[in-house]
């Protein structure tokens, strides 16, 4: 029994390492380098407590997915032999005028029932946590535990070194075109994220949402948590970068950096973080966001050969431990039963 899975970036590799695990033989085909899309753009943050406003079947995913990244960093850290980027950091929220603060306070309420704790915090120790914000006009904020970062880079580094010792074949450079063309194999995982509905009709919708982010060279360890102010956020990694985003744009699979979101960002930083006024960020970058009506992980169709994991939209790298431990497992299990 073999699997093709379409699409090398951090949920199909993790698949991919799951099912490597398991002993199934693996093939992951991408049209350009592992993990060049989406887990190359995304900052990485893993927070339940800066995207999960509603219930959902999201709401639940994310906070076990959440749950199990102090292991499945771990696990790639001792088989890789690699360093990863995990800061359990928690995330400011923070309020500028008393409409941000009931807003937050709203949020909050919502959040508490499905299970996300974050605590309010006077201006002293906001300021305690992050003594780089703007002073002027802050409320207070709300401070989110649960919520860290990762490098989603390294993830891939790291997938992309394990996953040939368990036999998984990696084919870089290589668009799978439809279904049809992986026909020779059991079982075939579409995990290509916004281009996941192009390899075949019927499959679910899923449309790029193009986002852009911004980073700036800073001291290592100056920023100790995620500081977000309504759309904005901003968070470092260890190697300095401080990253801030972002957008969301409509535009089909156009990728080009636009200045003046990159202007809007950059002043939106500085208004949380004023000394970035005087700074030009090194780097722009956008990525596309395979946004759905819902993730869909799971067999699809009546042929028993097809599963799928994409349209993650946001949340796609803290999904990924939980989308490979379900998809790898309904995989063996469709095999134990053929
Ligand atoms: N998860 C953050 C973003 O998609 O911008």
């Amino acid at each position: 029994m073999n699997v093709a899975v379409a699409g090398g970036g951090i949920v199909g590799l993790s698949i991919a390492w799951r099912l490597g695990q398991r002993g199934v033989p693996v093939t992951v085909f991408d049209k350009g380098p592992m993990g060049g899309e989406a887990s190359w753009a995304g900052a990485g943050m893993l927070a339940p407590g800066g995207e999960i406003l509603a219930t959902s079947p999201i709401a639940g995913w994310a906070l076990e997915a959440r749950r199990m990244y102090p292991s499945y960093v771990r696990e790639l850290e001792e088989s890789s032999a690699a360093r990863i980027d995990f800061q359990e950091c928690g995330a400011l929220d923070l309020a500028y005028s008393p409409e941000d603060w009931r807003a937050l306070e709203t949020r909050a309420t919502h959040q508490a029932a499905l299970g996300i704790p974050s605590e309010p915090l006077e201006p002293r120790d906001v300021l305690s946590l992050c003594p780089h914000i703007r002073t002027a006009g802050l409320i207070g904020a709300r401070f989110y535990p649960g919520d860290a970062i990762v490098n989603p880079r390294e993830i891939v580094a790291a997938l992309c070194s394990i996953c040939p010792k368990l036999g998984v074949s990696l084919v870089e450079n290589h668009p799978v075109e439809n279904l049809e063309s992986l026909s020779s194999f059991d079982a075939v995982v579409v995990a290509a994220g916004a281009w996941s509905n192009r390899l075949g009709i019927g499959l679910p919708p899923v449309e790029p949402i193009k986002g852009h982010l911004i980073a700036y060279g800073q001291p290592l360890g100056k920023y100790r948590t995620i500081l977000r102010h309504g759309h904005t956020y901003l968070l470092q990694r260890a190697n300095g970068f401080l990253i801030a985003g972002s957008s969301e744009e409509h535009l089909g699979f156009d990728r080009s950096v636009d200045g003046q979101i990159v202007s809007d960002i950059a002043a939106r930083a500085a208004f949380v973080v004023p000394s970035l006024a005087g700074e030009a960020p090194l780097e722009s970058w956008t990525g596309l966001r395979p946004a759905s009506d819902t993730p869909h992980i799971g067999a699809f169709g009546s042929g028993g050969r097809l599963f799928l994991a994409y349209g993650h939209y946001r949340n796609g790298i803290l999904l990924a431990p939980l989308t490979a431990r379900d998809l790898a497992a309904e995989i063996s299990a469709s095999f134990e039963k053929r």
